[in-house]
């Protein structure tokens, strides 16, 4: 038995869009997601989330689950344009009682409530008026949103993460265009990352200057796979180095340093704006715990001046970074073809407890997608879900023996549900969502899980 922490919090996350529906009900404005999805080959299979998993609907019935489960917090997103259709003016009243009722919910059945102020579903308005996340302005509008959020949900929600995955925005939103917005660029991501940073740190300052009485916590979530170097050349070590620098440093740094990290102004120049004196200052310590999602890892190598741009490897631009990525053909993968790889995890979290002084760390998502089959009312992933998450847990727990700060776990995923670009063919959830039905059916992953909750150990 691999006992944990006495405080350790156990969870599971989801996001807006992915799991709601209800994308035109009850004066909710469209997102850019919505938009996106009504473009021709941009979704495998035509798939929306019009519908998803109608957890709008179904919130009661998926809350009774996760208390049956365990679960001691619950990780969520707060859909801008429910709240604010136009993104910004006009309350939508009917959208604020959907999350008050979500929360009272989660609370009367002991579950902690952890809520992302944006999982990418930017209001269609801002993107169309206001040029989205290219612009400035857009730091002025989050803010506002987020204090709507701290005014509203504020007095029960105690845990809030301002942005899912900016390195996801940024570059398959603005660099390969594989997510919504659908851009392609070399040159927008860093602008992008720019205005999310700066988006993030003005939130956080209202939330410190103007709802320090609530006396919650408050970070951001960035994703990372860990970069093992190919080989023991000092080029590929540091070709690994610079690929975890580019991928998570990229946004760690000004958050925990005050600045982009150095290899990223030399190699990008111009393309790579600047912060002020005052934004660094807003930015320096504006994350109280290190939120992470992680799932997999890759071998790095020096490209010696010759990188694909190969997103699809999860390389970032690669042609910025000069950094060959590959996977070893033993590693068991995932139907996403994402390598299973527990000690990278761990590789991983004990690079940012070095690097960025032992900060608490919380795992906001790490999880195995497969496309499960229901038979007989059984959905057995236990050879392979089950498998993935048994070593990630014992990766973790190994990492806390060597003095890494880690506080929580979050599972991706609670449910089966909207994969992005990918539709609903790619199954993540704990539990299995029978999309004729709607019914939920707890994998033996999710059982599993239950009793490391239970037992607070694996
Ligand atoms: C993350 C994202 C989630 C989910 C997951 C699995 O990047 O935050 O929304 O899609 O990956 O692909």
């Amino acid at each position: 038995m691999k006992q944990f922490p006495e405080d350790f919090i156990w969870g599971s996350a989801t996001s807006a869009y992915q799991i709601e529906g209800a994308h035109a009900k009850d004066g909710k404005g469209p997102s850019i997601w919505d938009s996106f999805v009504t473009i021709p080959n941009r979704v495998q299979d035509g798939h929306t989330g019009d519908m998803a998993i109608d957890h709008y609907h179904l919130y009661k019935e998926d809350i009774a689950l996760m208390k049956k489960q365990g679960y001691q917090a619950y990780r969520f997103s707060i859909a801008w344009p429910r709240v604010l259709p136009e993104g910004k003016g006009k309350v939508n009243e009917v959208g604020i009682e959907f999350y008050n009722n979500l929360i009272d919910e989660l609370l009367a059945n002991d579950i902690e409530p952890w809520v992302t102020l944006y999982h990418w579903d930017l209001p269609l308005a801002l993107q169309k008026e206001e040029d989205g996340w290219l612009k400035p302005q857009i730091s002025d509008y989050f803010s506002d949103y987020a204090r709507l959020c701290y005014e509203r949900f504020g007095d029960r929600v105690k845990h809030w993460i301002t942005f899912n995955e900016p390195w996801v925005i940024s570059i398959l939103g603005y660099g390969n265009g594989y997510y919504a917005p659908g851009r392609k660029s070399n040159t927008e991501p860093y602008l992008v990352g720019h205005h999310i940073l700066l988006s993030h740190a003005k939130a956080v300052k209202v939330y410190k200057e103007e709802f320090a009485d609530q006396n919650g916590t408050i970070g951001i979530t960035n994703n990372c796979d860990w970069r093992e170097p190919l080989t023991d050349k000092p080029e590929d070590k540091e070709a690994a180095e610079r690929a975890l620098q580019f991928f998570l440093a990229w946004f760690s740094d000004p958050i925990y340093k005050g600045d982009y990290p150095q290899v990223m102004k030399d190699r990008l120049g111009e393309r790579l704006p600047e912060f002020t004196s005052k934004e660094k200052e807003m930015l320096l310590g504006s994350s109280d715990f290190f939120g992470l999602n992680h799932y997999t890892t890759m071998y790095a190598a020096d490209a010696h001046g010759d990188a694909k741009d190969d997103i699809k490897g999860n390389g970032g631009i690669s042609e910025d970074q000069d950094v060959a990525l590959s996977n070893d053909p033993s590693w068991p993968k995932t139907s996403m073809d994402w390598a299973v790889v527990p000690w990278g995890c761990r590789k991983l979290i004990e690079w940012i407890t070095e690097r960025y002084d032992a900060p608490p760390i919380y795992i906001t998502e790490n999880g195995f997608a497969i496309n499960d089959k229901e038979e007989n009312g059984i959905v057995d992933d236990s050879e392979t879900r089950l498998t993935y998450y048994k070593g990630y847990i014992e990766a973790c727990h190994e990492a806390i023996q060597n003095g890494v700060n880690l506080k929580g776990y979050f599972a991706w995923s609670l449910f089966d549900n909207f994969e992005w670009a990918l539709g609903y063919g790619k199954r993540f959830g704990l539990n299995y969502v029978n999309y004729e039905t709607f019914e939920r059916i707890p994998k033996e992953s999710a059982k599993w899980f239950a009793k490391v909750i239970e037992k607070n150990a694996v």
